[in-house]
């Protein structure tokens, strides 16, 4: 079992470029069953969940050649509709094969999806909307058996405007006949992201990225390439904003390259309010940290533009050392809070409210090393970030878990300075 062994103390200073976004790239490889052709995308990041993506892609009988983060998927062979059941248990976007097969072969067999454990991930909303499309869906012993003889466009209104569950239409309802809308859709930048790659393929979409997005399917779909470009995967915010947040603890000044800084702007206004300085340029930003980081009364995750769930673990770390008590509110998932005990441990103070969505954090001026265990990706992360003003030596267990999210996040922390390694 790999482990990271951080010794705290550390300003971190310099410069990093960050790699494509994995919420964006996973939806984009499930897309590419859609089109009976060779795709190529650029900057997809080179990390555990991709590479259990590539493995359902050529399990189902597509070619697939990753060097480096280009990525090229020949998906003109007939595809078998049985997703093989371990891979699909790897992780949650899995799914995403539900609505890009039917779309398809009009036929899929699945398992429930694994994925980072949060609490209940309910999957009504991918169910019943396919279902509203015209697919017949029954779950027999953890598996779902898909089909439909025709998809049809349909008018679906999400209880919740879940990411996957948007994807997961928007996905079916391409080569769908007539219109499909979905209300209440997610906004997420991902969500933009994956409709520019279908676009590029020919889909008729409009409103991503807004509440309210509208389908009309086509018959058929091209390559994807748009004037012989391929696609590049949109930068990866969370990983932005988790290394903003090691600079911010470690009373840093770091330059992060390749950002787009609208897509942050909800977790940079935090880091603003915590008294950190950041400096905008084009597709680049600069954070320089106070001596002393300032609690937040009241953050709150949210749906985008809200603040983003999938941040709000290394806001914790950093709030465990802020001056004051802040207050976050977890509202996406109703149990995301595996890393406060672990920070605890640590020397944090972090209560939980009994239903474990509101966390109470009492800033402290330091932290203690010591050997914690990663039990979600994000949570992970949040545990490296405190090893890095802890005092003394922290081991973090089960780096599998951050190697879902992160391209070797201990070399880029390195690379800013951080004693990290990965053993
Ligand atoms: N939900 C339902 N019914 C559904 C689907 C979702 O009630 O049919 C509920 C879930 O139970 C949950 C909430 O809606 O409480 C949000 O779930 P959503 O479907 O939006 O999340 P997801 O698609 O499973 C993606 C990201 C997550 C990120 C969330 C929220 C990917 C591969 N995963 O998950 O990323 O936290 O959106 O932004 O895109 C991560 O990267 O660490 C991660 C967990």
């Amino acid at each position: 079992m790999r482990q990271y062994r951080v010794r705290g103390g550390r300003r971190l200073s310099g410069e990093l470029c960050v790699g494509g976004a994995k919420n964006a790239a996973l939806p984009i490889l499930a897309a590419m069953c859609l089109n009976e052709s060779e795709n190529e995308i650029h900057n997809c990041p080179p990390i555990a969940d991709i590479f259990a993506t590539i493995e359902i892609l050529e399990s189902i009988g597509c070619k697939v050649v990753f060097e480096g983060t280009t990525l090229k998927v020949d998906s003109s062979r007939a595809l078998s509709h049985e997703i093989p059941d371990e891979i699909v248990g790897k992780m949650r976007s899995s799914i995403l094969f539900m609505g890009a097969m039917l779309g398809r072969l009009g036929k899929v067999n699945i398992a429930m999806p694994g994925g980072c454990n949060l609490g209940e991930r309910a999957l009504d909303l991918h169910q019943t909307g396919l279902e509203a499309m015209g697919a017949t869906i029954s779950l027999k012993d953890g598996k779902y058996y898909c089909s439909a003889k025709e998809l049809k466009g349909a008018e679906i209104c999400l209880h919740t405007p879940s990411v996957g569950a948007t994807e997961n239409l928007m996905l079916a309802a391409v080569k769908a006949k007539g219109k499909t809308v979905i209300k209440n859709a997610a906004c997420e930048p991902e969500i933009v992201n994956l409709a520019e790659f279908l676009q590029g393929m020919g889909a008729q979409i409009n409103g991503a990225g807004t509440g309210t997005i509208t389908i009309t399917g086509v018959e058929k779909l091209n390559s994807g390439k748009s004037n012989g470009k391929p696609f590049s995967i949109m930068p990866d915010r969370i990983v932005a904003g988790t290394y903003l947040v090691a600079a911010a603890m470690t009373k840093g000044m770091v330059t992060l390259r390749n950002v787009r800084p609208v897509d942050i702007a909800p977790i940079t206004a935090m880091l603003v309010e915590m008294g950190c300085h950041i400096h905008f340029g084009k597709n680049c930003i600069t954070l320089a940290a106070p001596e002393r980081l300032k609690a937040l009364p009241r953050l709150v995750t949210g749906v985008h533009p809200g603040f983003p769930t999938d941040m709000q673990a290394q806001f914790v770390a950093a709030l465990s050392i802020a001056k004051g008590t802040s207050t976050v509110t977890e509202t996406i998932f109703d149990s995301r809070h595996a890393h406060t005990s672990d920070l605890n441990n640590m020397g944090a103070d972090i209560k939980l409210s009994t239903d474990h969505r509101i966390f109470t954090i009492s800033g402290k001026k330091i932290l203690h090393g010591g050997t914690v265990e990663a039990q979600d990706l994000r949570g992970g992360a949040a545990l490296i970030l405190a090893g890095l003003v802890a005092e003394g030596e922290t081991v973090v267990r089960n780096a599998c878990y951050v190697e879902r999210g992160y391209v070797e996040i201990e070399k880029d922390l390195a690379q800013l300075g951080a004693d990290i390694i990965l053993e």
